[in-house]
């Protein structure tokens, strides 16, 4: 990709899109490219800490929907309902395509505590007889592998002209595997598709709700 290209993609994706153009299908070869990019980023050891689910399926994207109820806060809405977390959702879910990565080595049971899964055990078997310490690498690793796997999604995404919305909306853990019909602990999801043109990028088009930024903090970097 030239810098040019990659700075264009950059843009494309900088802000979170919160509508989208929905009449069209996700074309497939484009939706594999983008998965190919994402699930081949590099990793420690070779290991996968996360599984990807490919959502296009209208039915289970709103009840991904659904899952993110009050998780923004509307300030003009009346808070004392829903436990005083009113009641917007995070239409990014709602995208054509929508990626969502899963805790491989975590699941919630009923009251959201975390469980170990079965590849937890499989894979540290497997690390330990290769003299490998995993202890910290399975149980802390997860949320970096799918911070890699995602930006090159999102770069991917943008490099093929898309529009793209990150959510970890993530309250209730079990009601979102129960939504997917996976028993793993989601990390992160990601709306990729073209943006609906009548409405700004931040507009919820069931609502109208306008979502804001809390803040835009400068990286601090340090020259050594
Ligand atoms: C990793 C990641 C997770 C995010 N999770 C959420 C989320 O759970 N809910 C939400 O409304 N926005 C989420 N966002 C979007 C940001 O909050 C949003 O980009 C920021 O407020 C700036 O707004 P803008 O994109 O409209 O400029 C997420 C963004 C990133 C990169």
């Amino acid at each position: 990709m030239l810098e040019q290209d990659l700075k264009r993609a950059e843009k494309i994706t900088r802000h979170t899109q919160r509508n989208w153009e929905e009449s069209v299908p996700f074309p497939q070869p484009h939706t594999d490219k983008i998965v190919k990019f994402a699930t081949e980023s590099p990793s420690k050891n070779g290991l996968q800490y996360y599984d990807l689910a490919v959502v296009t399926d209208n039915s289970v994207k709103r009840a991904l929907y659904d899952c993110t109820l009050g998780y923004t806060h509307n300030h003009n809405a009346n808070v004392s309902i829903n436990n005083g977390r009113g009641l917007e959702k995070n239409s990014q879910v709602l995208a054509p395509l929508v990626l969502v990565w899963l805790n491989k080595y975590k699941k919630p049971d009923q009251s959201d505590e975390m469980v170990w899964t079965d590849a937890y055990h499989e894979d540290f078997e497997m690390l330990e007889r290769k003299g490998v310490d995993s202890s910290v690498q399975l149980k802390e690793f997860t949320s970096m592998h799918v911070g890699i796997s995602s930006a090159y999604a999102n770069l991917m995404a943008g490099a093929l002209g898309y529009k793209t919305g990150f959510c970890r909306c993530l309250i209730n853990y079990y009601k979102l595997a129960h939504a997917l019909g996976i028993d793993q602990k989601v990390e992160l999801m990601l709306g990729i598709g073209e943006g609906n043109e009548m409405l700004k990028h931040n507009v919820n088009p069931d609502t109208n709700f306008e979502y804001g930024s809390v803040i835009k903090e400068p990286v601090k970097i340090i020259k050594i």
